[in-house]
């Protein structure tokens, strides 16, 4: 049975359109693959981690706490998505090793230690069990040229290479709640493992479902 790591942000869980039947069909989806593949699940933090990053900020926090609370958040989405899958874990593991060692079709994870993203946990995760797969669910249709949310002239990449992106993005840790498409520590370690890499629209399930299960999607590959 091939091993799949999916790393789905918070942004695609916390997204306005993620209502009643958007959850239904993601858990239908999660549990009808989880009979094909064994299953890990890294749940991001989206905009309930930065709202609560953007106040402790404020409030001059250090970096560290931020990423703290930030990965606080992920956990509890950890915990609502598997709370709705029958075959997951309950409790949310805290570090990828604790994560590898539970023996259930769907394993769901939040984030691990400061100064990271959930990416990177993916990343990490994917190499330790040494997945077939990677797959970033995000809440746009996989990399561009620049901000798709921000910059309406952005152009969509359907392929790009693991050392494109080093150049652009580097391999640091910038500021609790950074939204770049995938951070730099993230990249090394994908650079390192060759592991097979697709960003994909998490929204899209159909399109979720294809990069999963190793057919041509609309998103983004990664070359190494
Ligand atoms: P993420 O950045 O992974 O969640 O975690 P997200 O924003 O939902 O991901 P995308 O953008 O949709 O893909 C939220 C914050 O929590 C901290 C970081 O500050 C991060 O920005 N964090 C998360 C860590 O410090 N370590 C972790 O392992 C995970």
């Amino acid at each position: 049975m091939e091993t799949i790591v999916i790393s789905i942000g918070g942004s695609v869980l916390l997204s306005s359109e993620a209502n009643h039947s958007f959850f239904t069909n993601l858990v239908d989806l999660l549990t009808k693959l989880s009979k094909r593949y064994k299953l890990y699940v890294v749940v991001g933090g989206g905009k309930t981690a930065r709202e609560y990053i953007s106040i402790g900020r404020s409030l001059r926090l250090t970096e560290e706490s931020l990423d703290t609370i930030g990965i606080a958040i992920t956990r509890v989405n950890a915990s609502l998505l598997s709370s709705l899958i029958k075959d997951a874990n309950t409790d949310i593991p805290t570090t990828t090793d604790e994560a590898k060692e539970i023996d259930a079709p769907i394993v769901i994870m939040g984030g691990t230690t400061p100064g990271h993203s959930t990416d990177m946990v993916g990343a990490e995760l994917a190499k330790k069990v040494h997945a077939h797969r990677f797959v970033i669910a995000t809440n746009v249709d996989g990399v561009y040229n620049k901000d798709p949310n921000k910059f309406a002239d952005a152009v969509h990449l359907p392929e790009i290479s693991i050392d494109e992106l080093l150049d652009t993005y580097g391999t640091t840790w910038t500021a609790a709640g950074s939204n770049v498409v995938i951070d730099g520590p993230a990249l090394q370690i994908m650079k390192q493992t060759k592991i097979p890499t697709a960003v994909v629209n998490g929204k899209r399930l159909d399109q979720l479902e294809r990069a999963i299960t190793g057919q041509s999607f609309e998103g983004t590959e990664i070359t190494i």
